[in-house]
Parts: C-alpha cells; sequence; structure tokens
C-alpha cells in the first residue's frame, strides 16, 4: 500500500532578509520527496514569549502557528547556531508551541521533528546547535529524529537567481535529509 502524502511546517530561526537558513528552507521545498509537501510557516509577527498574553488572551498570530503544527505530520527546523547554541528566534517558537494552556495545546507532543543546521564557518557543522535542540524537544515530547540531520556551512551555500540551491553535494545531503524525515514519520506511525 502506498505511504500516505506527508504534511510537513518548517520554520527558519532567522529573521533577518538575506537569512541562509530561510533560503534553505524555500529551496528544500522543491527538494522532498513525492509523498512530501513542505509548508513554510509564518513567524515574522511571533512575539516573544510573555505569559501575560496567554492571560489577556493568546495573540492569534500565536493561535494560527500551533494549529498548523498541529494539524501537520511533522515539524522541520532549519535554523543557524548562535554561539554554540540555539538562536532566541528558533526557541522561542519552540516555547510557544509547547504551550498546554493555550489553545491546541502543546503541539510539540509526539511531533516528528526534522532539524538542519547552518553554521557560521566554513567547515562547522553546527552540532551543538542540533544536539541542543533534541535535548529541549524531550521534554514537551516531540520526536526528533534521531539521526540523519544534518549541518551546513553556510558560506558553502550557493543559490542560483531562482533561489535554488546549487551544487550536487549539497542537495544530495538535503535530499536525503528529507527522504530520512519521511522515514522517520512513517516508522512512527506504524
Ligand atoms: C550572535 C551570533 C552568534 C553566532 N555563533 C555562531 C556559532 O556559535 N557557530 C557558528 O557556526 N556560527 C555562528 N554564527 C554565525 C551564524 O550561524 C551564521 O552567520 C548563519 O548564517 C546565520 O544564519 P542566517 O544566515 O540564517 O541568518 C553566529 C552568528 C551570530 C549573529
Amino acid at each position: 500500500m502506498p505511504e500516505k502524502n506527508l504534511n510537513i511546517v518548517s520554520f527558519a530561526g532567522s529573521l533577518r532578509k538575506g537569512s541562509i537558513s530561510r533560503r534553505l528552507l524555500k529551496s528544500s521545498i522543491e527538494l522532498t520527496p513525492s509523498a512530501m509537501n513542505i509548508t513554510e510557516l509564518d513567524i515574522e509577527e511571533i512575539p516573544m514569549f510573555n505569559a501575560d498574553l496567554e492571560d489577556a488572551g493568546t495573540p492569534s498570530a500565536i493561535v494560527e502557528l500551533k494549529k498548523s503544527v498541529a494539524s501537520s505530520d511533522g515539524l522541520l527546523i532549519v535554523t543557524p547556531e548562535y554561539n554554540n547554541g540555539i538562536p532566541g528566534v528558533t526557541k522561542n517558537i519552540i516555547d510557544w508551541l509547547s504551550r498546554k494552556n493555550s489553545e491546541h495545546g502543546n503541539v510539540l507532543s509526539g511531533l516528528p521533528v526534522d532539524i538542519i543546521a547552518i553554521a557560521g564557518g566554513s567547515t562547522g557543522s553546527a552540532n551543538l546547535v542540533r544536539t541542543q535542540i533534541r535535548q529541549v524537544l524531550v521534554y514537551p515530547g516531540a520526536v526528533p529524529m534521531p539521526n540523519g540531520d544534518i549541518g551546513l556551512s553556510g558560506k558553502q551555500l550557493v543559490f542560483n537567481h531562482s533561489g535554488q540551491l546549487t551544487g550536487e553535494t549539497f542537495i544530495d545531503q538535503v535530499r536525503k535529509n528529507l527522504d530520512d524525515f519521511a522515514d522517520w514519520i512513517y516508522r512512527l506511525s506504524n
């Protein structure tokens, strides 16, 4: 029996216009296996976590974000590494998604998660940010892919005028990561 189509949502842990993480996310949308669709989550208007905002009625941007994640088959996080760790943007989204008290509840619980990390250095593989994301996902009960996530050097990535990632080696790495993620989701659901 053919496996079901996978609806993956994704965000980039960087808000700047020229973000390599965001460009890679957009490019990854074209590199998915045939049974997978990736939709970018809009995180530009997401405020810093503040429980007072929940008490006053969770902002609609957060409710929409949680709804998209809750109805997905998995989450792809494309993030830079900052100071050997998780950038505030990435951690902030994880924190909002984990909240039990607001509408849709803790949408990370039981959710398969894939990580692609961007390092600043020419040889860096952004290991620490991936390790730390896996660590913080334990408490809300997400199920990060145990291996097959990747770290790439932002300095080595080249995008063409259409915004597509170039270079067979990098394209193959991203394709394999997404194939592995699909396998991981199917394994969890069987
Ligand atoms: C505050 C800060 C800390 C950083 N720390 C690291 C680091 O620890 N390791 C690393 O490989 N790159 C580090 N970088 C470089 C970024 O990961 C790199 O510039 C990346 O491309 C930024 O992501 P973006 O292009 O999606 O905005 C740091 C950048 C900033 C702004």
